[in-house]
């Protein structure tokens, strides 16, 4: 946990930005895999992090705004507990650390509401992304799964707060992206042909546990780069192939890193590798020296989108003027992703209270087929970490629904396509922090180019 004194100016600029009413914060229980003591992984809520650092389940918590009151609600260990999963510190004592003084039984939440309610006072929630809150939110409130209605208000005070990081934030997360760093070196080091996927996913996995992180995402690592998000780890790595390795730690403290790379299966890339390649560190080295604070994310992807068309153009699959090529969509057939999102306590921080607040402030988003993608597009201030992730893609099933009515042809080449359907995909990715004037990279520095891998192989 960070200092007490942390929590405590969190939650007081919380409550001064919302102003009035009662802040209601679920805590994420338990959840059973297979049956109920069989869990997954525990993790708790990042927001209930950022203002509580409680990372236990079986607790919720308020922000009494109107009568200065700060509660977190839980049962203190019964000996059951303890006999089962060892003596821990009591709820008070752990509250305590984060400058809480008030605990009080699981059971007097409701009733807390309750009165609220009655009083016509407002509770704020935020949005649920776990059936279990959802299910508690109506049982608190009366909130049918569905329906819930979260307070714009709160959402917006929560974003504002957490995606400005802090010092003591900024140091973690760079411990996590150093942790992520050495998880992709490990991979570039040890892949050999005829390995299978999952022998890279499993050594680069063991690099953040063996650092005392967790994995921030469940691990990319796959020889179908073009499927963006691939999660089957059975393949076998071939000749001629590469590996395209997404993977991030994350801290104890809930701090996430998220770095991508596309290794070659043998020492070298190949002639053909080397083209598309080169053309996806183009984009990413442009995109990374247009960020400064001011500058909307949404012209640093136009920017990348426009150096990957005039890369494929001079390859021969697109055509035409780029920034008419990028305003018609024409990019989205190699490049369908967005090229990057904020990363904080959540690799994609905050996408839990929406998307359009956290990315967008509040404005519409394109409904265009990859601009929709697109996470990240305000204006960008100090004190924001985003990932940069441009990428370059063959989708063969793409190639063929947009191919079969020569979609976008004036800038697609259609002709010239087919003989590069199987190509596969390369994306690298890197971690930035907004500066004062310009951006910084997070953590150890990956290779990224052909020749920097080519030196690890
Ligand atoms: N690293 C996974 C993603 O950004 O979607
Ligand atoms: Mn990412």
């Amino acid at each position: 946990m960070f200092s007490t004194d942390t929590y405590r100016q969190r939650r007081a600029a919380l409550r001064k930005a919302v102003g009035s009413g009662v802040l209601l914060f679920l805590g994420n229980d338990e959840l059973g895999m297979n049956y109920e003591d069989n869990t997954y992984d525990y993790r708790q809520d990042s927001s209930f992090l950022y203002f509580f650092g409680q990372p236990y389940a079986g607790l919720n918590a308020i922000i009494d705004i109107d009568n200065d009151r700060e509660i977190i609600f839980g049962d203190e260990l019964s000996i059951d507990h303890i006999v089962w999963m060892g003596n821990q510190p009591t709820l008070h004592e752990k509250a305590a650390l984060a400058g809480i003084t008030e605990t009080l039984p699981a059971a007097d939440l409701k009733p807390y509401l309750d009165k609220v309610v009655a009083g016509g006072r407002k509770v704020h929630y935020l949005p649920t992304y776990r059936g279990d809150n959802k299910i508690k939110l109506f049982n608190l409130l009366g909130v049918k799964p569905g329906t819930e209605q979260p307070s714009e208000e709160f959402i917006r005070a929560v974003i504002n707060l957490r995606n400005h990081k802090t010092d003591e934030e900024i140091a973690e997360i760079e411990k996590a992206c150093d942790v992520t760093a050495d998880m992709h070196i490990t991979a570039m080091k040890m892949l050999r042909e005829g390995m299978r996927e999952y022998e890279i996913a499993a050594a680069v996995e063991a690099v953040a546990r063996s650092r005392g992180c967790r994995l921030s995402f469940p691990t990319i690592a796959t020889v179908n780069g073009q499927t963006l998000h691939n999660h089957a780890y059975h393949n076998i790595v071939k000749p001629g192939d590469m590996l395209l390795l997404d993977a991030g730690a994350e801290t104890p403290e809930g701090y996430a890193g998220d770095m991508s790379s596309t290794i070659c299966a043998g020492k070298k890339y190949t002639r053909h590798q080397k083209d598309v390649y080169d053309i996806q560190v183009a984009a990413h080295r442009a995109a990374v020296a247009a960020l400064r604070p001011g500058v909307p994310f949404v012209d640093v992807y136009e920017l990348a989108a426009r150096t990957i068309v005039e890369g494929l153009t001079d390859l021969g699959v697109m055509r035409g003027n780029p920034y008419d090529a990028v305003a018609a969509g024409a990019h989205a057939m190699f490049f369908p992703t967005g090229l990057g999102h904020m990363m904080g306590m959540d690799v994609h921080d905050m996408e839990s209270l929406g998307e359009v607040f956290v990315g967008y402030d509040g404005k519409p988003k394109s409904t265009q087929f990859g601009r929709k993608s697109l996470r990240l597009a305000r204006p960008l201030e100090p004190g924001f970490v985003l990932t940069i992730e441009p990428g370059v893609y063959f989708i063969p099933e793409l190639i063929d629904y947009w191919g079969a009515n020569r979609h976008l042809g004036d800038f697609i080449n259609y002709d010239r396509l087919d003989a590069w359907r199987d190509f596969s995909g390369v994306r690298n990715e890197e971690d930035y922090l907004i500066t004062a004037d310009g951006a910084r990279r997070l953590g150890k520095k990956i290779p990224l180019t052909t020749e920097e891998v080519e030196a690890l192989r």
